[in-house]
């Protein structure tokens, strides 16, 4: 367990959690608006989780589009989701899968984003996304799908059917707030299995928070399941592969908290005794 992490009793929790990670849990995360920090919280959470997760953690960057993104932030590569889409069918083994994924500094994998738009590449959409997603899950413990902002139907779907589902929201209250209108929305989507409950992480992307964010963010703990916020980083405010033991102390914290919760809402639920017993 690196000594970065702390409290020592919170991070112990966190590194037993993942050791006992059951298979193909999913992580999905999006948001109600763009450029509020989805890519930085994949690459920061998953930067953490991948030190955690005894196996291999994989990140796949699921938005249509051909800049920025989750490759910035993870490190370079010639690699992408494009390359894993094209070779799908010829996909049967983790190392089929790692031929295109590129290495962030603790270890964390991921499928980036196409930066290309050409003939013969280009960004994969939604549907084609989910695809290489649904291929590449199986080899694994652990995905954190950094979707496109939640628009349409086909986002909202994987939001509810995912084993633990992140909204992201900047600190402000018109971002919250646009979050928690998503999330009240969010519950209402049926799906065959219980949707997975929404947690909401609020990125601040500068040193202050004003007073009436903290208002906000009081009414959010009444409909999220849970609110983490993750404070203002200057170290995740380039667009530079993330290092989660290389952060403040108290963005590694905050790190820390939710990926305590993440890992709880994946454990299995407990078996309910039939025997009388307590
Ligand atoms: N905790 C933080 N501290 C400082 N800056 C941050 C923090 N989190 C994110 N940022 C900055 O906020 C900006 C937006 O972040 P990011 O690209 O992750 O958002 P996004 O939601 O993925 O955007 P897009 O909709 O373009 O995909 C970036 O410049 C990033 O460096
Ligand atoms: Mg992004």
């Amino acid at each position: 367990m690196p000594h970065e992490f702390g409290p020592a009793g919170l991070a112990e929790q966190v590194w037993r959690a993942a050791a006992a990670l059951p298979h193909r849990r999913l992580l999905a995360v999006s948001s109600a608006d763009g450029g509020v920090g989805r890519s930085t919280v994949v690459a920061a959470l998953g930067s953490l989780l991948a030190l955690a997760v005894p196996e291999a953690v994989v990140a796949v960057d699921a938005n249509p589009r051909a800049w920025g993104g989750l490759g910035e932030r993870v490190g370079a590569g010639s690699g992408s989701v494009w390359d894993a889409l094209r070779e799908l069918p010829r996909l049967r083994s983790r190392a089929d899968v790692e031929r295109w994924t590129r290495k962030g500094p603790s270890g964390l994998l991921a499928l980036a984003g196409e930066v290309e738009v050409s003939r013969y590449r280009h960004p994969p959409n939604h549907a084609e996304a989910m695809a290489v997603v649904e291929v590449v899950r199986q080899w694994y413990p652990l995905v954190l799908l950094d979707l496109m902002m939640a628009e349409i139907r086909g986002v909202w779907r994987v939001l509810a059917d995912a084993s633990v589902a992140l909204l992201v929201a900047r600190a402000t209250p018109d971002s919250i707030q646009h979050a928690l209108r998503l999330l009240t929305y969010q519950q209402r989507i049926r799906t065959p299995h219980t949707p997975a409950v929404p947690v909401l992480v609020v990125v601040s992307t500068s040193p202050r928070t004003p007073g009436e964010v903290r208002a906000v963010l009081r009414q959010a703990a009444g409909v999220a399941a849970a609110v983490h916020p993750i404070p203002y980083d200057p170290m995740l405010a380039v667009a530079a592969p993330i290092d989660a033991r290389l952060l403040a102390k108290a963005t590694r914290r905050a790190l820390l908290n939710l990926a305590a919760d993440v890992l709880r809402r994946c454990a299995p639920a407990p078996t309910v005794s039939t025997d009388g017993a307590s």
